[in-house]
């Protein structure tokens, strides 16, 4: 595991310098025991979202989806998909071909959100994501059709319907006003209406975590589990009806929305946040939430390594003391950096011209340092986000009583798809903390479009098929997506 990956990268610092920097960095290396101590939390947590009366105060807030299985490949249609909730905004045309099985991207295109909208009033960031569809239907001659759209919104949401979703609280870089509490759809179709110009259909939500598990659900029937590991982290996966308390029902399996993003918010992994995670949170946009995701994803990483350098330097381990304006500045050391540092070929040399762009005087064991550094950080967030992959698969598993499971997890982010050790070492810890699971990994190839539009197609159909049932069935369950496995 990553131990020995770390011994890779000591080579070529002295050692008294090597002992002064561990000190610092051994916080960061959580031992496989650890590791299965922070697992049985996790799996403790779940059950507490999962339940009727105690779900309100739990950290992880186990969502239901009312999405009850995937494609039966009958699906057919164009589609329009917006995804916001990573780095961009992007709005598609996808189509669904039912003889070919295929799910087709038409078209796509990706529009800036500026930081001060992604922090301003709410009604400012829906005009805005109304504007770039009327854009986009301008540009693919799609004015004047009112096609079904799914819209993939990567926060943590109660799904109320299909169609109805309440934002819970904003993640990652958003905070936008008067949108928590309130149902994102309305504000969509408010937007929308507003301007008056075009019009949509039926509307699916989706979080990338369902989107990336029902992506890759099209292609592997045994995908059951939706993971990503971008900007923020989170995952989705199918649990057995009867232990979804807040949902009436005995028979079949729901997928449901983690959020382990929040694992750690009631303070229960105290023991091992850093001194600097503790800072990353405090001079965040949102302290105190998401504990788990900022020792994790994308969004933080960089900002972890960057508070690390700035105290080894004023203890003189680096750089012979002398730090630097980009150094100096919150999330100048962009996470992006750590996957060029720790290319097992180049990795050094891309280190020193990062560090020479960065504005520091470097010399050859500053950057065989600074890479340590990345590493440990890396690592670790691998290897938490392998541990709690081990505790959904080993619930999954239990769930079933079963000695032995065989899943497919569905897969996207960045962290994952461009860090040249995270996947190995997330593999690892799996299999060291789910001995008896047996996982195949299949990254996804756009879950947040693509997904979005297989759900919306798929609830399409069964909206029809809920028509001719209705006459059977009571109206409550009309609103649940019907898919089976
Ligand atoms: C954040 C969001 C979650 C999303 C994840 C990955 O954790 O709260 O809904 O799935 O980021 O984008």
């Amino acid at each position: 595991m990553s131990g020995d990956a770390s011994t890779v990268h000591t080579d070529g610092i002295p050692p008294d310098a090597l002992s002064k920097v561990q000190e610092y960095l051994e916080p960061f290396h959580l031992s496989v025991e650890k590791l299965r101590e922070v697992s049985a939390r996790l799996r403790k947590d779940l059950v507490r979202g999962l339940g009727k009366h105690s779900h309100h105060k739990a950290p992880v807030k186990m969502l239901p989806t009312f999405v009850r299985a995937t494609p039966d490949g009958t699906e057919k249609g164009d589609f329009l998909a917006l995804d916001l909730g990573g780095t961009n905004f992007r709005v598609l045309h996808v189509r669904v071909v039912e003889e070919e099985q295929k799910v087709l991207k038409m078209d796509s295109q990706i529009c800036a959100i500026p930081k001060e909208m992604m922090l301003g009033p709410g009604v400012q960031l829906f005009d805005h994501i109304a504007a770039c569809l009327n854009d986009f239907l301008v540009s693919q001659n799609l004015k004047g059709q009112t096609l079904p759209l799914g819209f993939t919104f990567s926060f943590p949401c109660e799904q109320k319907e299909i169609d109805k979703s309440i934002l819970i609280r904003w993640t990652k870089g958003f905070n936008c006003s008067g949108v928590e509490g309130e149902d994102v759809v309305k504000l969509l179709k408010e937007a929308i209406h507003r301007r008056g110009d075009y019009d949509i259909g039926s509307v699916a939500m989706v979080n990338d975590t369902v989107g990336t598990m029902m992506s890759c659900g099209y292609r592997d029937q045994s995908c059951e589990i939706g993971m990503i590991i971008g900007t923020g982290t989170n995952a989705c996966y199918m649990e057995e009806i009867k232990n979804v308390r807040r949902v009436e029902g005995e028979d079949g399996r729901m997928c449901i929305n983690t959020e382990w993003g929040g694992f750690g918010d009631d303070g229960c992994l105290k023991d091992i946040r850093t001194e600097f995670d503790v800072v990353v949170d405090e001079t965040s946009i949102n302290p105190g939430i998401h504990n788990f995701e900022k020792m994790i994803s994308g969004m933080y990483l960089g900002e972890i390594v960057r508070l690390l350098l700035v105290r080894l330097t004023e203890n003189k381990l680096l750089f012979e003391g002398r730090t630097s304006e980009a150094l100096l500045t919150p999330d100048a050391f962009e996470t992006k950096f750590m996957s060029e540092i720790e290319e097992r070929d180049g990795g050094l040399e891309n280190t020193q011209n990062i560090l020479t762009e960065l504005g520091l005087k470097w010399d050859s064991v500053d950057s065989r340092i600074v890479r340590l550094v990345c590493n440990a950080v890396s690592s670790r967030s691998a290897r938490l986000c392998g541990a709690a992959l081990a505790t959904l698969a080993n619930r999954i598993r239990v769930n079933r009583r079963l000695d032995h499971l065989k899943t497919t997890v569905g897969v996207d982010g960045t962290v994952y798809k461009k860090h040249p050790n995270f996947s190995e070492e997330l593999r690892a810890t799996v299999r060291l903390l789910a001995p008896d699971c047996d996982i195949t990994f299949l990254v996804s190839e756009d879950g947040s479009g693509k997904g979005a539009a297989m759900v919306t197609a798929v609830a399409q159909r069964l909206a029809h098929q809920t028509r001719l049932k209705c006459f059977y069935q009571s109206q409550k369950y009309q609103k649940y997506i019907y898919i089976f496995f």
